[in-house]
Formats: structure tokens, C-alpha cells, sequence
């Protein structure tokens, strides 16, 4: 049984432990509890977290404002990898986004984070552009990406579809 659940506070409280074991083995720089009490108080700010069978798997922080999208977070548990969670949570995210009339989803990635960086390609992100030295941790720059998403429409059609034919629960 899978499921995509709205993380409030309560549900931060219950499944804080295993989200911040995500968070630490997914980022060189993750983010604290004090981050994510933050973004759940923001009203701009959504965080769903991925369950299968009672066992919190992954998450995805997203702000939604003036008709856009920022992805702010996704991670998936590093042995749940490479099984289509992280597409199923980044198209779940898109659809809401088109259901709710936003345009155009941005996100940030680094150079260096090849996995993210085909994710997003497959889900038909394209570079729009470069932020220097973005993540001081790593010196790195930030491609930026970005995705219209009236040219996402017919190809949601079949998210359910997707993740039946390729997720290995
Ligand atoms: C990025 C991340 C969320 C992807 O989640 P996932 O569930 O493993 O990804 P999926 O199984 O849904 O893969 C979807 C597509 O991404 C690409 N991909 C995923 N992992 C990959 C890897 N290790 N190498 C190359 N491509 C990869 C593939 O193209 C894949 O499609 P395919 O299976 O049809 O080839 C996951 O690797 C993760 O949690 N990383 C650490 C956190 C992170 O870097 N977040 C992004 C911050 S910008």
C-alpha cells in the first residue's frame, strides 16, 4: 500500500526520526528539524511525505505562490531508490500544480548530482540558467531549471499508470 500524505505538525512529530535519516543520508548539508518545523508553518510551503506500508520512504517540499512552483526538497531512502518513487512524488507534485492553475515549476540542482539532474530531465525539466556558487558547502553553482507546464498536461494522463509499471515496491 502506498501512499502520499500531507506532513502538518503532528505528523512531523510521528515521522520526524525517519525523516531526518533521509534528510542526513541524502545532503551534504541537510536540513535541521528547526528547517522543516519552519517550512510546515510557512503557508506557501507543502510537504507530502511518501508512506508504503506504514513506513515513511521519502518526501517532497514544495512552495506554491503566483502561479508557480518551487521544488524546495525531495529525497526517497537511499535502499528505496531507482524504483520510481522519486518521479511519482516530483509528477504528484506537477499535477497539483496543474490543477491548481500554477504555469511553471523551478528548481535547483548541482552540477554534481547527476541522479536528480536525469530525473528532472525525464520529467521534462529544461536548464534556464546558472546561480554562482549557490551551495557554499560544495562551491558549487546551481543549474536552474524549469518547466512549463501546460506542455506537461497530456503527458500526466498516466502518472498512476507509471508508477505501477515502474515501481518495484
Ligand atoms: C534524486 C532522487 C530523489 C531520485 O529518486 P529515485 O526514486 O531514486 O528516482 P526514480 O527511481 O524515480 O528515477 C527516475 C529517473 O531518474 C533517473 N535516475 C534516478 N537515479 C539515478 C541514478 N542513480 N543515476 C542516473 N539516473 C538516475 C533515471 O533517469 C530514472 O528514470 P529511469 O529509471 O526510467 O531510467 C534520489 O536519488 C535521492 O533521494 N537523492 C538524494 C536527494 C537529492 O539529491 N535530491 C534532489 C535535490 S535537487
Amino acid at each position: 500500500m502506498i501512499s502520499l500524505i500531507i506532513i502538518d505538525k503532528d505528523k512531523f512529530q510521528y515521522f520526524k526520526d525517519d525523516i531526518l535519516e533521509i534528510e542526513k543520508a541524502s545532503f551534504p548539508s541537510p536540513w535541521s528539524t528547526n528547517a522543516f518545523r519552519e517550512e510546515i508553518n510557512k503557508p506557501v510551503s507543502h510537504l507530502w511525505g511518501l508512506i508504503i506500508n506504514e513506513e515513511l520512504v521519502g518526501y517532497i517540499c514544495f512552495w506554491e505562490f503566483a502561479g508557480e512552483i518551487h521544488l524546495m526538497n525531495i529525497a526517497v531512502h537511499p535502499d528505496r531508490r531507482g524504483r520510481g518513487l522519486g518521479r511519482y512524488m516530483l509528477n504528484r507534485m506537477i499535477k497539483a500544480g496543474i490543477s491548481k492553475g500554477s504555469q511553471t515549476v523551478w528548481l535547483e540542482v548541482r552540477p554534481s548530482n547527476l541522479a536528480a539532474r536525469k530525473l528532472y530531465e525525464k520529467t521534462c525539466f529544461r536548464e534556464t540558467g546558472r546561480r554562482q556558487l549557490y551551495y557554499k558547502d560544495t562551491h558549487e553553482d546551481a543549474i536552474v531549471m524549469s518547466l512549463l507546464l501546460h506542455q506537461k498536461k497530456e503527458h500526466l494522463r498516466g502518472v498512476g499508470r507509471t508508477l505501477h509499471r515502474t515501481c518495484l515496491i
